[in-house]
């Protein structure tokens, strides 16, 4: 049984940035109640209802993942390590966005599936071959009958973004080779709990996963998890190694270890979920009060990366541009709009209306290292960070 755990209230489509503020496009604005769920059956936490695919996943999609130098070398990388370890004929993957991991592979030997249009014409124009369309069984069996079974299926933050989670396992259940590896990675529940990350909770983000809920689902499927890695990605994700049930895999130690870790933060009980939604109150609370006081203070606050995550915060926190004056993104397609819900206007870094910057709130958290980085000489001037995770406070 599904129940609702944390009420972040009436939220927008993430990626719906507006390109103005004029009547008609604030007019057609979608909101929705963002409520959050645990499910007792399978440990899943879940969104309490999910937004329609179609009206997030489409030809106006403006996340480029290799827009960040982190992301880009990460997933070079890992194309080399997978490659070596596993040595696919054929790769498959499943949301492959501006083609950030595929092009670490040779064209002749990978198959995308990307439903947002934008993205599937721009590697398919780079010679990848690229389904514009969601995963789902339909799909893969067309995809098995044009080029017969895949060895690797990767996809990164995509699986989580699925309703139906039964369907995605059956499609990749019918087109994984014998002893092929299905490697995907996702934001991770208990760094969510221990980061009071709650901004993880979005319309794309359907679900938020735990080890424990991955395997209650993929033993329907009779597949099963054979390895797994830790990720700093995202404020903290986990990389699951998939094979089928008898596969040639053996089972490694991690896994068990980090079921026994799951079992010790008791992330089968409803009442730590309980828990998590009342700090997400206070730090709701602190956040506010932080803000309002630098504001009163008369200094100047501007939001950093135009994320996803923000918008929840934002909108959660009723913070609008009364408390913070703009955001800037590198992002092109950010730039000179505007965000969903709080309506707060992207900027260009370089192009910000001001240059004096007092305090810069960490919407991208999660790049915080290569941010602080690159912003050495605001650091050395002076300017401060402000950041939500793992607490409220003034870095
Ligand atoms: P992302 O990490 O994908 O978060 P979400 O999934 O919540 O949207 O987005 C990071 C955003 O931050 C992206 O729009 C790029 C932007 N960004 C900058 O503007 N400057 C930077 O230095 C970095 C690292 C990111």
């Amino acid at each position: 049984m599904k129940k609702i755990f944390l009420d972040l209230g009436l939220q927008p489509i993430t990626n719906n940035f507006l390109n103005s503020l004029n009547k008609n496009e604030l007019k057609r604005e979608f909101f929705y109640n963002l409520k959050v769920t645990f499910n007792n059956k399978n440990n899943l936490v879940s969104l309490s209802n999910f937004v329609k695919p179609s009206k997030m996943f489409n030809e106006k999609y403006a996340h480029r993942a290799s827009m960040s130098k982190t992301m880009l070398s990460s997933f070079k990388n890992l194309a080399n390590n997978l490659n070596l370890k596993f040595k696919p004929k054929k790769v498959l993957e499943i949301g492959s966005n501006d083609g950030v991991f595929i092009r670490n592979f040779k064209k002749d030997n990978v198959i995308a599936v990307e439903p947002c249009k934008n993205l599937a014409k721009l590697t398919n124009k780079m010679g990848y071959k690229t389904y514009p369309n969601f995963w789902n069984l339909r799909l893969s069996q067309k995809i098995k009958k044009k080029y017969g079974k895949v060895d690797l299926i990767f996809s990164a933050n995509t699986i989580s973004h699925i309703p139906n989670l039964d369907e995605v396992f059956s499609a990749i259940k019918i087109i994984l080779s014998k002893d092929g590896i299905f490697v995907f990675e996702d934001p991770y529940i208990l760094s969510v709990l221990k980061n009071i990350s709650y901004d993880q909770f979005y319309d794309e983000h359907a679900h938020v996963f735990s080890l424990m809920s991955v395997s209650s689902i993929l033993r329907k499927h009779d597949l099963k998890v054979v390895d797994l890695e830790k990720l700093n990605t995202h404020g903290g994700s986990l990389r699951y190694y998939i094979s089928h049930a008898d596969s040639k895999y053996k089972v490694k130690n991690i896994v068990n270890k980090y079921l026994k870790v799951e079992l010790k933060n008791k992330l089968n009980s409803f009442a730590t979920y309980k828990r998590f939604g009342l700090k997400v109150k206070k730090s709701k609370f602190e956040l506010l009060k932080l803000l309002k006081r630098i504001k009163n203070n008369g200094e100047r606050i501007v939001s950093y990366g135009a994320t996803y995550k923000s918008a929840t915060i934002f909108n959660f926190c009723k913070i609008d541009n009364k408390i913070i004056d703009y955001v800037i993104d590198t992002t092109k397609n950010k730039q000179n709009k505007f965000t969903p819900g709080s309506h707060l206007k992207i900027y260009s870094p370089e192009k910000q209306p001001h240059q004096k910057v007092d305090y810069y709130f960490l919407g991208a958290w999660n790049f915080k290292k290569e941010i602080f980085l690159k912003e050495k000489n605001f650091i050395l001037k002076g300017g401060k960070f402000i950041s939500h995770v793992p607490k409220v406070k003034v870095l």
